[in-house]
């Protein structure tokens, strides 16, 4: 791309800790070094298709960095693809995409920089497909995406989720409880892992591992005859933290509390880890912009970051596989999973 040239950036789907450090580096370096404009559209695709905007200064993404949630705003039912035509009852849908398209050229940008996750990058990849010079950059605290082995957000949810954990266990342990702890991570139990490992949770359940409550039960009840009268269980979301606390109370007779921790995963400040992240990838979305490698993503394989079709991406969601090494040094360590 030349020099002063103009690029729109957006952020779609679910917040998380780590945007506004994209939006930082790739404003940055855009504007610093190839005097690029940046157009900031606002609430995801609902700026593109109702044309709102602003101009991003390099003063306006100065101090950003550790900044939660997104300057830009975000939403995660503004699809150019389904827009919604009418509300309540007689909810209906019609394609805006050519509207997005028409904005898009009416903008004279030379590309459309998407941040988020599988729903903002299927329709980045559609609008590409359909003619748009589009670079993504993937983002989710559920770390549910192919094509790179880790999303920021990701890093930042867990050690909230793990921080979370631990003081229940002091709670748990005093009290002879069973807390149970729900996080999110949508249909991924990568939050719930990875948080269960950290937080030295006693049970872990996850979608991709079906689980049988009477195994739960037997857990629980083997710590309490061994002396220690309290576990804690993390269970990835789903709406059934308190089912299963109501089950575990009814079943074991000891007391269970259920704590959901929701939102609190997506707010505040991203860890250092998120931070590079971040910068890597949004200073790597510009150097793809640079060489017109649109249609893609920059993703992490190892420690190297690579170019990522977004097709790729929309493969559908990154579970966990049941045989995954965590899932197996955790059971050597006698966590359970509910299913043995
Ligand atoms: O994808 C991120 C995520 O936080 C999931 O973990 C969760 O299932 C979902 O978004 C919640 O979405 P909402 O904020 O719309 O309730």
């Amino acid at each position: 791309m030349s020099k002063n040239g103009r690029i729109a950036i957006l952020t779609g789907g679910g917040d998380c800790p780590g945007i506004n450090a994209v939006i930082r580096a790739v404003a940055k370096k855009a504007i610093l070094e190839h005097n690029i404009e940046v157009i900031g559209l606002l609430d995801g695709f609902d700026g593109l298709v109702r044309e709102r905007y602003r101009k991003l200064s390099s003063a306006d993404v100065s101090g950003i960095l550790t900044l939660g949630g997104t300057i830009l705003g975000t939403s995660n039912t503004a699809n150019p693809y389904r827009w919604p035509t009418a509300m309540g009852p007689d909810l209906q849908f019609a394609d805006a995409s050519p509207t997005a398209m028409a904005n898009f050229h009416k903008l004279a940008a030379d590309c459309l920089v998407c941040i988020g996750g599988d729903g903002t990058l299927n329709i980045a990849n559609r609008l590409f497909q359909d003619g748009l010079p589009v670079v993504g950059v993937p983002k989710t605290i559920d770390n549910d995406l192919h094509g790179t082995d880790i999303t920021f957000g990701f890093d930042t949810a867990v050690n909230i989720a793990t921080e979370g954990i631990d003081r229940l266990h002091t709670t748990a342990q005093s009290h002879h409880r069973v807390i149970v702890v729900e996080v999110m991570g949508r249909n991924a139990g990568w939050i719930a892992l990875h948080a269960g490992v950290a937080g030295g949770a006693d049970v872990i359940l996850i979608p991709e591992i079906p689980y049988d409550i009477s195994v739960v039960v037997g857990k629980v009840m083997e710590r309490n005859r061994s002396g220690k009268r309290f576990s804690i269980i993390v269970v990835a979301e789903g709406g059934i933290g308190f089912v299963l606390g109501a089950q575990l109370e009814a079943a074991t007779g000891i007391e269970t509390r259920t704590v959901v921790m929701g939102h609190l995963l997506r707010g505040g400040t991203p860890t250092p880890f998120d931070r590079i992240l971040a910068t890597r990838l949004g200073t790597r979305a510009v150097d793809m912009i640079e060489k017109a490698s649109f249609g893609s993503m920059p993703g992490i394989r190892g420690s190297d970051i690579v170019d990522v079709p977004l097709e790729d991406v929309a493969r559908g969601q990154r579970t966990v596989l049941p045989d995954d090494p965590l899932v197996a040094s955790a059971r050597s360590l006698t966590t359970c999973f509910g299913d043995q």
